[in-house]
């Protein structure tokens, strides 16, 4: 069967990621979460002090930031790496990158930055790639397009456990303020906004389980394999 490229987009905590390492184990497929590589920029600038308001400062460091993936058999997890070290834990539980990485997504810089790697990274196809702008801007052309949603406060309770599980201490409140925060500067910037492909299929997994939205997910696969469009 030939290998296709799955591109799924979606707000922010609706489990794209979730699902985008099920099919790439599925399917043996790679999986690559561009969320990561914007977190990584994010903290880079961040443990370099780069005032991210002044983008042209940030275009000057961008050629200091290299970005790679390694897997980690035994937990069966990504991990993402700066410069070759280890931050995967430092970019999902840091309060600064959180907060900050809408803002530096949001630079024309960046994102030209991470997209021709994103593009580079999916040159052979066999991929699962999640973000913003996957389906839209970095492969406009993907075999499957997804979006997925998920009603707010399920988002942001899903996101407290996750929180919780690794030991930061936060409320529902803040965790659903700075949800609300980030749909809105991902969706109203002027670089590549946060839109449904219009070839994109929507999933609302408010009220699926895990491996539902798998299962669904994988007959549109097979069904594409099959039909001899991948
Ligand atoms: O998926 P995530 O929450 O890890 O993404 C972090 C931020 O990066 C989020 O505010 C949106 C931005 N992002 C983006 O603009 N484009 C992508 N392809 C992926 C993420």
């Amino acid at each position: 069967m030939k290998n296709i490229i799955i591109a799924i987009d979606g707000y922010s905590s609706c489990g794209k990621s979730t699902l985008a390492r099920q099919l790439a184990k599925e399917l043996n497929y790679h999986y690559v979460d561009t969320g990561a590589m914007y977190r990584a920029v994010t903290l880079y600038l961040i443990q370099n002090q780069i005032d991210i308001h002044h983008p042209e400062m940030v275009a000057n460091v961008l050629n200091q930031i290299s970005i790679a993936f390694d897997f980690d058999e035994a937990t069966q997890t990504q991990i993402t790496l700066l410069n070759g070290e280890n931050i995967e834990n430092q970019i999902r539980i840091n309060p600064r990158v959180a907060s900050a990485v809408s803002d530096v997504s949001a630079l024309s810089e960046v994102r030209r930055f991470l997209v021709k790697q994103q593009q580079e990274l999916g040159k052979n196809k066999g991929i699962v790639m999640d973000g913003r702008d996957i389906g839209t801007v970095v492969f406009p052309t993907a075999e499957l397009k997804l979006f997925i949603t998920a009603e707010a406060s399920i988002r942001a309770n899903r996101r407290l456990e996750e929180l919780k599980e690794k030991g930061q201490n936060t409320t529902y409140e803040e965790v659903l303020a700075n949800l609300a925060k980030r749909d809105h500067i991902d969706t109203t910037r002027a670089d590549s906004p946060l839109v449904k492909a219009s070839d994109a299929i929507e999933i609302d997994n408010s009220n699926l389980s895990k491996d539902e939205q798998l299962d669904q997910v994988l007959k549109l696969v097979k069904g594409l394999q099959m039909n001899g469009n991948g």
